[in-house]
């Protein structure tokens, strides 16, 4: 199974952005009533940085576009300075001309889990699916907060966050010491993820090497939820020079 996934190599972080952005700046021209999936961390910053040029320059028009958001932190509320409907809010939204209630982020405060999340899941299917899912992945290997081990149909739901995941997110870039992260969060499941029509993975840097050659030359297994991406007709991976340097090399 392992080989079906495209991977494009960039010289470094920056390059990925662009990269990524004129993918996406590209897919809303030729759909501008696209419906895109998103993702936080730090790794689509740059992207959402570039995709705020160009819908200054005209080149990617949000007006028509709507949104879902991978995942959010349970217990924070949108208003809080880590929860990911302000991070996405911050980086892109505000800087943009999305139709604010196109915008789709689960609420983390929500009353029930199980029906915020069932929710999310109708909305998506009734604007017609996900045309194109933006990723990053985990040094485990995680997409959205699918930690190893979530299996291949997984829904969104309500979900716990590993000890590395925790500790990747308190390392002074969005949360400062490991009590203060959320121990779970809902998060669109593989199931959810694998049904967008194309999907886009972004990696950056030496400490997601290991996740993306397990993820593209690997097995198709839950241990490396990533890996499970594999058999999408339509799957590209735009990583930098040190995310992909043990690629090839299984
Ligand atoms: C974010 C998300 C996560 C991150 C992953 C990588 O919405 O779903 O899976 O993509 O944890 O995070 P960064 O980019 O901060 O290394």
């Amino acid at each position: 199974m392992a080989g079906s996934v495209k991977v494009k190599v960039c010289k470094d972080a920056g390059d990925v952005a662009v990269q990524a952005a004129q993918m996406i700046a590209k897919a809303i021209k030729a759909n501008p009533r696209i419906v895109l999936g998103l993702a936080t961390g730090s790794t689509p910053e740059g992207t959402y940085a570039e995709l705020a040029k160009l819908n200054k320059a005209k080149q990617a028009p949000f007006a028509g576009v709507t949104t879902f958001n991978l995942d959010e932190y349970w217990g924070l509320d949108g208003d809080h300075d880590q929860s990911y409907r302000h991070f996405m809010n911050t980086r892109l939204f505000d800087k943009v001309d999305v139709r604010p209630w196109n915008t789709h982020v689960l609420d983390g405060t929500a009353d029930n889990p199980m029906l915020e999340c069932q929710a999310f899941e109708t909305k998506i299917l009734a604007v017609g699916g996900v045309d194109l899912w933006l990723l990053g992945i985990g040094g485990n290997g995680h997409v959205a907060f699918n930690e190893p081990g979530s299996s291949v149909d997984s829904r969104t739901r309500l979900v716990s966050l590993t000890q590395e995941t925790i500790d990747a997110n308190s390392d002074g870039r969005f949360f400062k010491k490991a009590s203060d992260v959320p121990r779970c969060a809902l998060s669109a499941g593989i199931g959810t993820i694998r049904e967008a029509r194309s999907i886009l993975l972004l990696a950056t840097g030496e400490k997601k090497a290991r996740a993306v050659a397990d993820a593209v030359d690997g097995p198709f297994t839950p241990d490396c939820p990533a890996s499970l991406l594999q058999d999408h007709p339509n799957c590209t991976f735009i990583v930098d020079k040190a995310a992909a340097s043990l690629l090839g090399k299984k």
